[in-house]
């Protein structure tokens, strides 16, 4: 954890006052063989029940594999390119969220909020010196067929949970991106008052 947040502290640097939490949280893929506990892998579901949502419908639910047949089962469906690292995590979870209303309509905000739930559970993982790292790398129709999940749900990313460390397992190419990256500045996602229109001059 230490480790985490000098490589942070000398790669990030925001421009206005915010939580250090945001720039702690990023995502390797390297992780040491430890177990989370029942207790802190809870907590962290926890934190992304919290997640506000469209008519507070809680539309995301996480398929959760610890063991090594669950994570095997996860393995058929993630790339090559993820398994290579993610398998070494302690656990994967899938996220998934739930699209229809009460009302039988559809809920145009599901993704929206499973969205946010992950980046609460994220942000908790850090906080508890975990880490957690979202993958789109896989194949969706594999994943929805091999754990059996309803079409009513939409299937988004599988996140990799675990303890930072050992970038021994990494390869080259994996080590060289292991470390937390920058971003653009904030103005320039930003539009003022319509699209397109720069916020500073
Ligand atoms: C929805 C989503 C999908 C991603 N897919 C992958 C992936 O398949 N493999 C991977 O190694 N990283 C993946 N990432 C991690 C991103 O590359 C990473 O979040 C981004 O480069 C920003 O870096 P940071 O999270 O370390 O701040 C994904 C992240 C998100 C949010």
């Amino acid at each position: 954890m230490q480790d985490k947040h000098y490589e942070v502290q000398n790669t990030r640097h925001a421009a206005y006052d915010i939580n250090p939490i945001f720039l702690n949280r990023w995502s390797p893929r390297a992780f040491i063989d430890k177990q989370i506990s029942d207790e802190i892998l809870l907590s962290l579901f926890e934190a992304a029940r919290w997640a506000p949502s469209a008519s507070n419908l809680q539309p995301w639910r996480y398929i959760v594999a610890q063991t090594k047949e669950e994570k095997q089962l996860f393995a058929e469906f993630i790339l090559p390119a993820n398994t290579e690292w993610c398998l070494n995590a302690s656990v994967l979870a899938l996220l998934i969220s739930h699209t229809p209303t009460p009302s039988g309509g559809v809920n145009g905000s599901h993704a929206f909020d499973a969205g946010t739930s992950w980046g609460y559970l994220a942000l908790e993982a850090t906080r508890q010196g975990l880490s957690a790292h979202a993958m789109a790398g896989f194949d969706r129709d594999k994943a929805r067929n091999l754990l059996h999940i309803p079409q009513e749900y939409e299937v988004h990313a599988v996140i990799a949970i675990g303890y930072h460390g050992n970038t021994e397992s990494l390869s080259e190419r994996n080590l060289e991106r292991e470390q937390p990256s920058n971003r653009r500045s904030a103005e320039e996602s930003l539009y003022k008052g319509t699209f397109g229109a720069a916020w500073t001059d």
